[in-house]
């Protein structure tokens, strides 16, 4: 008989396809009434496959009493309730490291982006200014190689923008709590310090109650007026009306954003501003590389119920 793997949300259609071949899987999102499916059927679950965005919660895992293990899609932890998993000996698999280039890549066109205005010169071109007469010529924007990057959060994602901001001749300093043993780059203890230096600042921390807010209104105001933000961790990391605030009054000189506080709302008074870029979660959205994940999901599930053994098992 097949295990049995309850799937919280829809997936790839490779992923889900892949799953539905080795196991007997029923798709959560899709039962007219999911709790009262978990309470009759939950017991029936021996699998269950989430991801950073949906996670999973010790009420979830109260209704899956025999489950052994938990398959997540995505690197991000801040959803998935660790110690509750931990207390009930549940493993758990996230797919790290198979993003890496492309997170990566996103924050360098946010950052590419915001300081040489690609998307509002954009807007320029398609809304006529360039060709109508005696309008003004498209504003001047900033450089990016060889100005100063300052990364909050130095993991392996952090890394990965380092080396590739290397290649712009950036000067770069990162600030995590302790230095990183072997990072050819300076540290910086102190994040109003490094916001002050840098003239580019990438966001790129685990998110969670730890993190929450680190970037906040006095590290927007050390950033100033020639500023600028990156985010491409989680909304939480930023103090999201601190930040609405110092864009609208122009305190700093302007955003590039992947995520926010209440995904998928964004605040409205950012949409008029031209020099913030918004963007819906999508750094590790690639055909490559959202494969890789999926693969990684199937592989950490398949290998934990086969030998007990996962690729990548979430740190507990
Ligand atoms: C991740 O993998 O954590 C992405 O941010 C998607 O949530």
């Amino acid at each position: 008989m097949k295990t049995r793997i309850l799937q919280a949300g829809r997936l790839l259609p490779s992923l889900e396809a892949r799953l539905a071949a080795a196991f007997d899987t029923v798709l959560l999102a899709e039962q007219p009434d999911p709790q009262a499916y978990l309470a009759e059927y939950g017991a029936g679950f021996e699998g269950f496959v989430t991801s950073a965005g949906v996670g999973f919660t010790a009420a979830t895992l109260d209704r899956l009493p025999r489950l052994r293990v938990i398959s997540s899609f995505g690197v991000g932890l801040d959803k998935l309730d660790l110690a509750a998993a931990r207390a009930r000996g549940i493993a758990v698999g996230y797919t790290p490291d198979v993003l890496n280039d492309c997170v990566a890549d996103l924050a360098m066109a946010l950052l590419l982006d915001i300081g040489r205005r690609v998307s509002e010169a954009d807007r320029f071109v398609r809304r006529g200014a360039w060709t109508t007469p005696g309008a003004k010529s498209f504003p001047l924007a900033r450089k990016v190689s060889g100005a100063k990057l300052g990364i909050v959060g130095f993991g392996r994602i952090g890394q990965t923008i380092a080396r590739r901001a290397a290649g712009f001749g950036m000067d770069i300093r990162y600030h995590t709590r302790r230095p990183v043993a072997g990072a050819p780059w300076l540290h910086e203890p102190a994040l109003v310090e490094l916001a002050r230096w840098c003239d580019y600042l990438v966001v790129i921390t685990a998110g969670g109650a730890g993190t929450r807010h680190l970037v906040n209104a006095e590290v927007l105001e050390a950033l100033g007026p020639r500023g600028f933000v990156v985010n491409v961790a989680r909304g939480s990391v930023i103090d999201e009306a601190a930040l609405v605030q110092a864009l609208v009054e122009r305190r700093i000189g302007g955003a590039g954003l992947d995520v926010f506080e209440d995904e998928p709302n964004v605040p409205r008074a950012l949409f008029d501003l031209d020099n913030v870029v918004l963007v819906p979660h999508i750094a590790s959205g690639t055909e490559e590389t959202r494969q890789a994940m999926a693969d990684r999901v199937f592989d950490n599930l398949q290998g934990f119920l086969r030998d007990g053994r996962m690729i990548s098992p979430a740190p507990m």
